[in-house]
């Protein structure tokens, strides 16, 4: 076997080691598809803006590039933290047993949450492990056990996510049979055999977009879609966990609501406007780089809208079409539905 078929082969390996979630607008199901396109550019470094499950970054470090995400939720972040940026750093058995023996006094969890996601014995196994966690003296130990358990809670819930209450739409999954606990001793695991040094220095960022001061050879743009028939709100789905990896810290609880949600961050994504505005001002502002975006059939900017947005800045636009069909998120209902067929279209600026 050749070097390159062998190197091709770590890569494989090391990518199935990806703890992935069902988290909305991953591309956990297309990467090959866009690796096809973004394999054909030369590229040392990658900047993927909006890193959600951290599935393309991952990609890209498997692929021996040098990677620097960034995200506005903290629960993307740690995942970052613990698998992108972290190249030799793991939670020991030693930890482990700290996070879950050492008693804690904390209650938020289990005073302002009660009865809505998780049972009073598992909310106070979140009250603890959360406050353990915080007695850590690594930040990339810290993301690892953030990473594991949030993505324990999102695993035990049904369909991982948390707008509404109660167990609707439980489905008897063995992932929610299983305890809390249990999950996110798996989940250390999974983070664990996740981390791997490239040879590069990967970096973790978190804020807006629009304020990332970064570059890369390619910047990859993946924003919420917009469209005006569905919400595309992350905080929305992910206010728990989200919450859980800040520890509400500077987030205000919307007492009135029955999910207990806080008030979402703000993105220039969540309106029809600003979301023109927003792609003229990050293209702009990534225009000496290769510039690869996400996009659908079904948002705004269409198609030939965001083209012409892209040409402004760059002279050589193409445009390639991804055959995806929705199986989460608010299109779950249609799923077999022929109107449920959308493209997923990956624009490159060059
Ligand atoms: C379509 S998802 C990215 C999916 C990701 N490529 C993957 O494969 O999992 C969009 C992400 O953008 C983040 N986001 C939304 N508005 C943002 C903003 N203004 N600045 C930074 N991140 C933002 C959301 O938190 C979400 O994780």
């Amino acid at each position: 076997m050749s070097k390159d078929q062998l190197e091709i082969l770590d890569c494989v390996g090391q990518f199935q080691l990806f703890p992935g979630t069902r988290f909305m607008g991953s591309k956990n199901k297309i990467i090959h598809s866009l690796w096809g396109y973004l394999n054909e550019i030369e590229f040392d470094s990658f900047l993927d803006v909006f890193a959600g499950s951290n599935v393309v970054s991952y990609f890209m470090k498997t692929h021996g590039k040098k990677v620097v995400t960034n995200d506005f939720m903290s629960v993307s972040h740690y995942t970052s933290k613990a698998i992108i940026e972290n190249s030799t750093t793991l939670l020991s058995e030693t930890d482990v047993l700290f996070l879950l023996n050492t008693p804690s006094e904390d209650s938020f969890v289990s005073t302002t949450f009660k009865d809505l996601y998780f049972t009073d014995e598992e909310n106070q196994f979140l009250d603890q492990v959360r406050a353990n966690i915080d007695l850590l003296d690594d930040e990339f130990k810290k993301a690892i056990a953030i990473a594991s358990l949030t993505r324990a809670c999102m695993k035990k819930r049904p369909r991982g996510i948390f707008t509404f209450i109660g167990q609707r739409y439980d489905d008897g999954r063995k992932d929610i049979r299983k305890s809390l606990k249990q999950h996110f001793i798996d989940n250390v695991e999974e983070f664990n055999n996740a981390v791997f040094d490239n040879g590069t220095r990967c970096a973790a960022h978190l804020g807006m977009a629009q304020q990332l001061n970064e570059t890369a050879d390619l910047v990859y743009l993946d924003p919420p879609y917009y469209s005006p028939k569905s919400d595309n709100d992350y905080v929305r789905r992910y206010h728990f966990v989200e919450g859980l990896a800040r520890k509400w810290e500077g987030l205000e609880i919307q007492e009135h609501t029955i999910t207990k949600k806080f008030k979402s961050y703000q993105s220039p994504f969540s309106k029809r406007e600003s979301t023109f505005d927003a792609f003229h001002s990050l293209i702009e502002s990534h225009k000496n780089s290769i510039i690869a975006i996400s996009y659908s059939s079904n948002s705004i900017p269409t198609k030939e809208e965001l083209t012409d947005i892209l040409k402004e800045y760059k002279n050589d636009v193409e445009v390639h079409e991804i055959d995806h069909t929705y199986s989460f998120g608010t299109q779950s209902h249609k799923i077999g539905n022929k109107s449920n067929r959308v493209k997923e279209y990956l624009f490159i600026g060059k």
